[in-house]
């Protein structure tokens, strides 16, 4: 594959933000997701997060973090044109590697509960819901 997968860094993201804009079922957030958001996120947790550029042109994206106990991903996406040839696999096995060194004890990934092809990719990964819990939430 001639994509080239690197660390995502702050200069990448007018093109990260404007691949999530034109995803469905990628839901954006005002604050976290916003520059200065991205910037904390990318800081708080270097080298953790990955950018795909095919010839030059983002071609996927996946943010990774970790709060010391549980590491998240969040924002996988690959571009229309790009999927299904194991671009995104790719770039999760290289977030997971870097979590691993943090000697967390799972990973967590939220789907937006309509996003059946995005719950269908993650199940045939190997990844399951978890049905002994109920996510609580609420604004700061
Ligand atoms: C989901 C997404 C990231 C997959 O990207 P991709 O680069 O096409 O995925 P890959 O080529 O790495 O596929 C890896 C495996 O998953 C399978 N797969 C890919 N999309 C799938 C889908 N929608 N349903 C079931 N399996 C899927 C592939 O067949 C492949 O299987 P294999 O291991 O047997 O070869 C991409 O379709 C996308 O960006 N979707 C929109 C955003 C989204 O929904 N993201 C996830 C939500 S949290």
């Amino acid at each position: 594959m001639g994509v080239e997968i690197r660390e995502m860094v702050l200069a990448d993201y007018e093109a990260v933000v404007a691949l999530w804009r034109s995803t469905p079922g990628v839901d954006i957030r005002p604050v976290t997701d916003s520059q200065d958001g991205i910037e904390r996120l990318l800081a708080r947790n270097p080298g953790l997060s990955v950018v795909a550029f095919d010839d030059g042109n983002l071609a996927g994206c996946a943010l990774a973090s970790h709060d010391g106990r549980r590491g998240f991903l969040q924002h996988v996406v690959v571009a229309p044109a790009l999927r299904g040839q194991g671009l995104a696999r790719a770039m999760i096995d290289r977030c997971l590697e870097g979590l691993r060194e943090h000697q967390l004890g799972w990973v967590h990934l939220d789907v937006v509960v309509d996003n059946e092809a995005g719950m269908a990719f993650w199940q045939k990964a190997g990844w399951q819901p978890v049905d002994t819990l109920t996510r609580l939430s609420r604004a700061l």
